[in-house]
């Protein structure tokens, strides 16, 4: 008995040590980088995440730079984080009736002003999807445009003073098939048209005059005949872009995928970096999205002709070893903003 009362005593005893290790912060007092064990451990714009190893709680939000600084710049001199593939979400059901058989990007979009979407012919209509060869099927179709583009158009109608850019990889052939899911969505009231973007490197309208006349939805196409057929831009007259994918990931390499000007050329005042894998892998998108992702913005700022990315494009964007893309972010916004390495140093104390 009295061996099983010491045994037992030592056992409380070491379980109360594992949790003053544990206590150290708790219930909303952890900071970035402390230990956790639930997101309701960690402080305001914090969650509790395991990036291969122990839970620490990380950053969870983006910064509104409009509300944090102003908006009374040109468009180009504010940054932007960019979900690729962001219709790619999980746990979004199956609108075909046939299980997906498909890779997902992202978890949701909050806080996120940039979308990627890839849009096809399907069933008649525009479809969010995944290609094989080529082709949307049932089992690499996520959902209907106007579904997601719903969304948008429920987004700018709460805030009206944010904007939203939609960069579309499109393989719609349908004719005006854009223009009528933008159109159903009701997104056409808020749509900056092309007369007023920039084609030689001149700054972007004042954030603020976009506002003020509501025309806060950018939309840029990958196919060049439709910024003469329906209006839309055709994205590679506006912006210079790097490589995607694998390739694109290749430490101090940073160079324009195929569609795109040189980095270097400075008559398109846009620049988006992309940082993701060809076929995206969960576990390590926590790793790319940390420090690799903040050289990968220097390695392209210096190829860009010293000009910070505008838009920030990733995969699984919350995830990240403490500031993620969202410290990325904030350092591209604080160079452009103020020449500081991070918006919040922008504005007075
Ligand atoms: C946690 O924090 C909230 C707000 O600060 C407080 O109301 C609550 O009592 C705390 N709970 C515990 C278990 O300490
Ligand atoms: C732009 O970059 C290319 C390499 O991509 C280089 O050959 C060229 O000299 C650069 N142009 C300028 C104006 O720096
Ligand atoms: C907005 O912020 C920028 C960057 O800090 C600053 O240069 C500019 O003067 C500000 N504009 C106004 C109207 O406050």
């Amino acid at each position: 008995m009295a061996v099983f009362r010491r045994v037992f005593g030592l056992m409380v005893f070491s379980v109360l040590m594992i949790e003053v290790a544990n206590a150290a912060c708790s219930n909303g007092t952890c900071k970035i980088l402390d230990e956790c064990s639930s997101d309701a451990d960690c402080g305001a714009g914090l969650y509790c995440f395991s990036c291969l190893a122990k839970s620490r709680c990380v950053r969870s939000t983006a910064t509104d730079q409009f509300k944090l600084v102003n908006n009374s710049l040109p468009f180009n001199k504010y940054v932007f984080l960019t979900t690729h593939n962001s219709f790619a979400i999980e746990g979004e059901p199956s609108h075909t009736g046939v299980p997906r058989i498909t890779f997902n990007n992202q978890e949701d979009n909050n806080g996120v002003r940039a979308l990627m979407l890839d849009t096809y012919d399907f069933e008649g209509d525009v479809w969010l999807c995944h290609s094989f060869k080529g082709q949307c099927h049932d089992y690499t179709a996520f959902e209907p445009a106007t579904d997601t583009l719903r969304e948008i158009e429920a987004f700018l109608s709460a805030n009206p003073s944010e904007i939203v850019t939609v960069i579309l990889e499109d393989y719609v052939q349908a004719p005006s098939g854009l223009t009528k899911v933008f159109t159903d969505a009701g997104l056409m009231k808020y749509w900056l048209p092309v007369s007023k973007m920039p084609q030689n490197g001149a700054d972007w309208p004042l954030v603020s005059d976009m506002v003020a006349n509501n025309q806060r939805l950018l939309v840029f196409t990958s196919v060049r005949s439709k910024e003469q057929s329906e209006g839309i831009a055709y994205q590679w007259n506006y912006m210079v872009e790097n490589q995607y994918g694998d390739d694109g990931m290749k430490a101090g390499d940073c160079f324009n995928r195929a569609e795109s000007s040189p980095l270097n050329d400075t008559t398109k005042s846009l620049v988006l970096v992309n940082y993701f894998r060809s076929v995206p892998v969960k576990p390590l998108a926590c790793v790319q999205n940390s420090g690799n992702l903040i050289d990968m913005l220097q390695t392209c700022h210096a190829a860009s002709a010293n000009r910070w990315a505008n838009f920030v494009a990733v995969d699984y964007y919350k995830r990240s070893m403490g500031g993620g893309t969202f410290q990325a972010v904030d350092t591209c916004n604080g160079e452009l903003l103020c020449g500081c390495n991070n918006v919040h140093s922008c504005v007075a104390p």
